[in-house]
Protein backbone atom coordinates (compact mmCIF):
# COMPACT_ATOMS: atom_id res chain seq x y z
CA UNK A 1 0.00 0.00 0.00
CA UNK A 2 2.96 2.47 0.77
CA UNK A 3 4.90 1.57 -2.13
CA UNK A 4 1.60 2.29 -4.02
CA UNK A 5 1.19 5.51 -2.42
CA UNK A 6 5.27 6.27 -3.21
CA UNK A 7 4.50 5.13 -7.21
CA UNK A 8 1.72 7.09 -8.03
CA UNK A 9 2.82 10.11 -6.07
CA UNK A 10 3.00 13.37 -7.99
CA UNK A 11 5.58 15.76 -8.07
CA UNK A 12 5.22 19.27 -8.36
CA UNK A 13 5.17 18.79 -12.54
CA UNK A 14 2.59 15.98 -12.33
CA UNK A 15 5.35 13.77 -12.75
CA UNK A 16 5.19 10.49 -10.75
CA UNK A 17 8.53 9.19 -9.66
CA UNK A 18 8.05 6.01 -11.67
CA UNK A 19 7.07 7.84 -14.60
CA UNK A 20 10.43 10.08 -14.16
CA UNK A 21 12.53 6.83 -13.55
CA UNK A 22 10.99 5.11 -16.74
CA UNK A 23 11.56 8.48 -19.14
CA UNK A 24 15.55 8.51 -17.84
CA UNK A 25 16.08 4.53 -18.63
CA UNK A 26 14.54 5.12 -22.45
CA UNK A 27 16.72 8.14 -22.46
CA UNK A 28 19.72 6.30 -21.84
CA UNK A 29 18.58 3.50 -23.73
CA UNK A 30 18.61 5.59 -26.83
CA UNK A 31 21.66 7.55 -26.03
CA UNK A 32 23.80 4.19 -25.24
CA UNK A 33 22.20 2.53 -28.75
CA UNK A 34 23.18 5.13 -30.82
CA UNK A 35 27.06 5.08 -29.49
CA UNK A 36 27.05 1.78 -30.05
CA UNK A 37 26.03 1.91 -33.45
CA UNK A 38 28.71 1.31 -35.54
CA UNK A 39 29.92 4.39 -37.25
CA UNK A 40 29.12 5.60 -40.92
CA UNK A 41 32.73 6.02 -41.89
CA UNK A 42 35.11 5.31 -44.86
CA UNK A 43 37.22 1.61 -43.70
CA UNK A 44 40.66 2.78 -42.56
CA UNK A 45 42.37 0.50 -44.96
CA UNK A 46 42.06 1.28 -49.11
CA UNK A 47 43.03 -2.58 -49.68
CA UNK A 48 41.84 -5.94 -47.80
CA UNK A 49 44.94 -7.55 -46.52
CA UNK A 50 45.04 -11.19 -46.36
CA UNK A 51 45.12 -11.08 -42.79
CA UNK A 52 45.13 -8.39 -40.39
CA UNK A 53 46.58 -9.66 -36.75
CA UNK A 54 45.06 -8.85 -33.60
CA UNK A 55 46.10 -8.50 -30.10
CA UNK A 56 46.65 -11.85 -29.42
CA UNK A 57 48.00 -13.67 -32.64
CA UNK A 58 51.46 -14.85 -32.33
CA UNK A 59 53.59 -14.11 -34.22
CA UNK A 60 57.42 -15.12 -34.55
CA UNK A 61 60.30 -13.20 -34.35
CA UNK A 62 64.20 -13.57 -34.60
CA UNK A 63 66.00 -11.62 -32.01
CA UNK A 64 69.21 -11.36 -31.52
CA UNK A 65 69.83 -11.56 -27.62
CA UNK A 66 73.85 -10.93 -26.20
CA UNK A 67 75.16 -12.34 -29.54
CA UNK A 68 72.67 -15.23 -29.39
CA UNK A 69 69.49 -15.60 -31.89
CA UNK A 70 66.32 -16.42 -30.95
CA UNK A 71 62.99 -17.15 -32.57
CA UNK A 72 60.05 -16.78 -30.58
CA UNK A 73 56.60 -16.93 -31.14
CA UNK A 74 55.04 -13.77 -29.38
CA UNK A 75 52.13 -11.81 -29.16
CA UNK A 76 52.09 -8.11 -31.08
CA UNK A 77 51.76 -6.37 -27.62
CA UNK A 78 54.11 -8.13 -25.37
CA UNK A 79 56.92 -6.02 -24.60
CA UNK A 80 60.69 -6.96 -25.06
CA UNK A 81 61.07 -6.88 -21.03
CA UNK A 82 58.44 -10.03 -20.65
CA UNK A 83 60.10 -12.15 -23.51
CA UNK A 84 63.65 -11.42 -22.15
CA UNK A 85 62.35 -12.37 -18.36
CA UNK A 86 59.21 -14.76 -18.76
CA UNK A 87 60.16 -16.43 -22.49
CA UNK A 88 63.55 -16.70 -22.50
CA UNK A 89 64.65 -16.72 -19.14
CA UNK A 90 67.06 -13.77 -18.90
CA UNK A 91 65.66 -12.10 -15.67
CA UNK A 92 68.83 -9.39 -15.35
CA UNK A 93 66.53 -7.05 -16.70
CA UNK A 94 63.83 -5.86 -13.72
CA UNK A 95 60.22 -4.56 -14.04
CA UNK A 96 60.14 -1.24 -11.92
CA UNK A 97 57.35 0.91 -12.60
CA UNK A 98 56.69 -0.92 -16.33
CA UNK A 99 55.71 2.65 -17.48
CA UNK A 100 58.98 4.16 -18.90
CA UNK A 101 59.71 6.17 -14.95
CA UNK A 102 62.42 4.22 -13.39
CA UNK A 103 65.04 2.92 -15.85
CA UNK A 104 65.20 -0.55 -14.04
CA UNK A 105 64.70 -2.29 -17.46
CA UNK A 106 67.23 -1.58 -19.53
CA UNK A 107 68.67 -3.04 -22.10
CA UNK A 108 70.93 -1.94 -24.78
CA UNK A 109 69.51 -1.76 -28.20
CA UNK A 110 71.84 -1.93 -30.71
CA UNK A 111 74.12 -0.01 -28.24
CA UNK A 112 71.89 2.76 -26.70
CA UNK A 113 70.18 2.47 -23.52
CA UNK A 114 66.73 1.42 -24.29
CA UNK A 115 63.83 1.15 -21.89
CA UNK A 116 62.57 -2.23 -22.42
CA UNK A 117 58.57 -1.90 -21.36
CA UNK A 118 58.57 0.26 -23.84
CA UNK A 119 59.78 -1.78 -26.54
CA UNK A 120 57.49 -4.28 -27.87
CA UNK A 121 59.12 -7.68 -28.37
CA UNK A 122 58.33 -7.61 -32.17
CA UNK A 123 60.24 -3.73 -32.87
CA UNK A 124 63.35 -5.56 -31.73
CA UNK A 125 63.58 -7.86 -34.47
CA UNK A 126 66.91 -6.72 -36.51
CA UNK A 127 67.95 -5.37 -33.63
CA UNK A 128 71.45 -6.11 -31.39
CA UNK A 129 69.92 -6.28 -27.93
CA UNK A 130 72.24 -6.47 -24.80
CA UNK A 131 71.51 -7.01 -21.13
CA UNK A 132 73.13 -6.88 -18.61
CA UNK A 133 73.98 -10.64 -18.33
CA UNK A 134 75.09 -9.75 -21.75
CA UNK A 135 77.99 -8.20 -20.28
CA UNK A 136 79.87 -10.92 -18.33
CA UNK A 137 82.53 -13.34 -19.62
CA UNK A 138 81.23 -16.52 -18.77
CA UNK A 139 81.26 -16.25 -14.71
CA UNK A 140 83.91 -13.12 -14.65
CA UNK A 141 81.80 -9.39 -14.66
CA UNK A 142 82.43 -7.08 -17.11
CA UNK A 143 84.16 -3.85 -16.32
CA UNK A 144 80.85 -1.55 -15.28
CA UNK A 145 79.70 -4.29 -13.55
CA UNK A 146 82.95 -4.32 -11.48
CA UNK A 147 83.07 -0.54 -11.02
CA UNK A 148 80.02 -0.65 -9.40
CA UNK A 149 81.06 -3.34 -6.86
CA UNK A 150 84.23 -1.27 -5.96
CA UNK A 151 82.42 1.85 -5.49
CA UNK A 152 79.60 0.14 -3.49
CA UNK A 153 77.06 2.00 -5.52
CA UNK A 154 73.52 0.05 -4.53
CA UNK A 155 72.23 -0.95 -1.63
CA UNK A 156 69.07 -3.06 -2.50
CA UNK A 157 70.47 -3.31 -5.70
CA UNK A 158 66.75 -3.69 -8.11
CA UNK A 159 67.78 -0.82 -9.62
CA UNK A 160 71.81 -1.42 -10.51
CA UNK A 161 71.33 -3.63 -13.66
CA UNK A 162 69.32 -0.77 -15.43
CA UNK A 163 71.95 1.90 -13.88
CA UNK A 164 74.81 -0.12 -15.06
CA UNK A 165 73.43 -0.58 -18.65
CA UNK A 166 73.09 3.04 -18.63
CA UNK A 167 76.72 3.34 -18.19
CA UNK A 168 77.57 0.67 -20.42
CA UNK A 169 75.41 2.68 -23.31
CA UNK A 170 76.91 6.02 -22.06
CA UNK A 171 80.82 4.58 -22.78
CA UNK A 172 79.84 3.28 -25.84
CA UNK A 173 79.42 6.24 -26.87
CA UNK A 174 81.03 8.71 -24.97
CA UNK A 175 84.51 6.81 -23.60
CA UNK A 176 85.83 9.92 -21.68
CA UNK A 177 82.87 11.22 -20.23
CA UNK A 178 82.86 14.68 -18.03
CA UNK A 179 80.86 14.79 -15.06
CA UNK A 180 77.94 16.11 -16.40
CA UNK A 181 77.69 13.94 -19.29
CA UNK A 182 77.61 11.04 -16.58
CA UNK A 183 75.07 12.98 -14.51
CA UNK A 184 73.18 13.14 -18.19
CA UNK A 185 73.74 9.75 -18.91
CA UNK A 186 72.45 8.26 -15.99
CA UNK A 187 69.57 10.75 -15.45
CA UNK A 188 66.78 8.17 -16.84
CA UNK A 189 67.25 5.94 -14.24
CA UNK A 190 66.41 6.25 -10.99
CA UNK A 191 67.64 4.83 -7.23
CA UNK A 192 64.98 4.80 -4.68
CA UNK A 193 68.23 4.62 -2.09
CA UNK A 194 69.64 7.03 -3.59
CA UNK A 195 73.19 5.75 -4.19
CA UNK A 196 73.77 8.53 -6.76
CA UNK A 197 76.89 9.70 -5.86
CA UNK A 198 78.56 6.17 -5.65
CA UNK A 199 76.37 5.23 -8.98
CA UNK A 200 78.00 8.23 -10.67
CA UNK A 201 81.90 7.20 -9.13
CA UNK A 202 81.58 3.54 -10.86
CA UNK A 203 80.33 5.53 -13.96
CA UNK A 204 84.27 7.39 -13.90
CA UNK A 205 86.10 4.36 -12.66
CA UNK A 206 84.53 2.26 -15.47
CA UNK A 207 85.41 4.63 -18.15
CA UNK A 208 88.84 4.74 -16.78
CA UNK A 209 89.13 0.98 -16.61
CA UNK A 210 87.35 0.53 -20.55
CA UNK A 211 90.18 3.21 -21.28
CA UNK A 212 93.54 1.32 -19.79
S1 LIG B 1 60.36 -0.85 -15.68
FE1 LIG B 1 60.85 0.11 -17.55
S2 LIG B 1 61.17 2.17 -17.01
FE2 LIG B 1 60.50 1.27 -15.16
S1 LIG C 1 70.20 0.56 -4.98
FE1 LIG C 1 68.15 0.38 -4.27
S2 LIG C 1 66.99 1.37 -5.80
FE2 LIG C 1 69.02 1.76 -6.37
Amino acid sequence: MADHQQDTELDEGGCSRRGFIQFIGVGVGVVGATLLSPPLRKPLLAHTPDRVLSATDMVMVRLTINGTAHAVAVEPRWSLLYVLREIIGLTGSKIGCDRGECGACTVLFDDVPRYSCLTLAVEAENHAITTVEGLMDGEQLGQVQNAFVEEDAFQCGYCTPGQIMAVEGLLRKTPSPSADEIRHGCSGNLCRCAAYKNIFAAADRAARMKRK
